[in-house]
């Protein structure tokens, strides 16, 4: 793998997306999800049971952060915070792509949070182009050299094609990920960074053996988005034309959860507050992920910043379990609740 300008790449993208600059103009759709308010719900709040599991591993909440960073010293100090801020909650924290490290060895120490979170439920991560280029044992040491306790794959076709320097060539990525899920011996959860994943590939995913898909749709991040404000002429066109590409998260996650999937759900891109994360949930989802708020919460209040951030999202959640009446988190999607509007029309055309 060549060093393409990567160390630069990834300071322009933090700064970016943590500006809201990158930010969908179109809305996660979300907001179309109402669950149904309970006068007496016959519930204290210290009852409500918001602990699940993601992957084999008990969680306190049903909440993610998910993959950013590595490969520059600010990506060092926000991975090292942010774990350190989701072992305080116990909720598990998503390294960024490792490629940086594969290209330049000496870049590992900005993907070590071991000692800041020796006991966080880690998800290591790669690109799958990238990892259709690395023997299952290179996958492995990249895991063992961090203590990864699974993997992410993520897909990126979008901002792959607005990228300049980006890949063109997306043939072989369901044999990677089948080899993958097959003989890494960690387990494997896949997902997309802003542009939802559609019926089909969850199907695939899942057959290829997937222990969770993390559907990060659009209404949060655009990746499309972030680059097209690094690229110049034509790509920087492109990227304005495609800004609000992909499927609102609320609908892909609508329509994942009524597949009847082996693999876990996990519904990212836009979720904002609690309310966002249970109108997830209610959907079907069995953990939510964030990504740009968890690193806007650790620039601007560091480790404690974001340890009250997740640990407001989660009394969102709570509330939102109380106010329905829902005593345990993974009773959600059985709450009383009305969808209304174009979310209503994407889950009737679900293809
Ligand atoms: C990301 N995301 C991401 N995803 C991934 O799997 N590997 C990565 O290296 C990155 N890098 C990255 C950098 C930054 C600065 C951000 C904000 C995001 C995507 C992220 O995990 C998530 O899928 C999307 O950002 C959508 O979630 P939000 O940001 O709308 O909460």
């Amino acid at each position: 793998m060549a060093d393409d300008g990567i160390s630069q790449r990834k300071a322009d993208h933090l700064a970016i997306a943590a500006s809201g600059a990158g930010a969908h103009h179109r809305p996660t759709l979300l907001d179309d999800v109402h669950l149904v308010h309970c006068s007496m719900p016959e519930l204290a709040a210290s009852e409500i049971e918001l602990g699940t599991t993601l992957l084999g591993r008990v969680i306190r909440a049903p909440l993610m952060v998910t993959g950013m960073t590595g490969g520059t010293e600010e990506a060092a100090s926000i991975n090292r915070d942010l774990a350190a801020a989701a072992e305080t909650v116990g909720i598990p924290f998503g390294l960024g792509s490792q490629r940086a490290m594969v290209v330049r060895p000496e870049l590992a120490h900005t993907y070590e949070v071991r000692e800041a979170a020796p006991s966080v439920f880690l998800l290591a991560n790669f690109g799958v182009v990238q990892l259709g280029q690395m023997s299952t044992a290179e996958v492995q040491a990249a895991l063992d050299r961090v203590g990864a306790d699974a993997l992410c794959i993520h897909l990126n076709p979008g901002q792959e094609l607005a990228q300049p320097e980006g890949d063109r060539d997306f043939r072989g990525a369901l044999a990677t990920v089948r080899r993958v899920c097959c003989d890494l011996g960690k387990p494997v959860l896949v997902k997309e960074t802003g542009c939802g994943i559609a019926p089909a590939v969850a199907l695939a995913l899942d057959d290829a053996g997937a222990g969770a898909i993390d559907v990060s749709g659009a209404g949060g991040t655009s990746w499309i988005a972030v680059e097209s404000q690094r690229a110049r002429g034509d790509h920087a066109r492109l990227g304005r034309e495609f800004w609000d590409w992909g499927i609102p998260t609320a609908a892909s996650v609508g329509w994942t959860a009524t597949l009847g999937l082996k693999a876990q759900l996990v519904a990212s891109g836009g979720i904002r507050t609690g309310l966002d994360a249970a109108r997830a949930l209610a959907l079907g989802a069995q953990v939510v992920g964030v990504a740009q708020p968890a690193l806007k919460a650790v620039r601007e209040g560091g480790r404690a910043g974001a340890v009250a951030y997740l640990s407001h999202l989660i009394d969102g959640i709570r509330m939102a379990c109380l106010l329905s009446g829902t005593r345990r988190v993974a009773d959600l999607p059985r709450a009383p609740k009305v969808i209304t509007g174009e979310l209503a029309q994407w889950l009737a055309q679900r293809p």
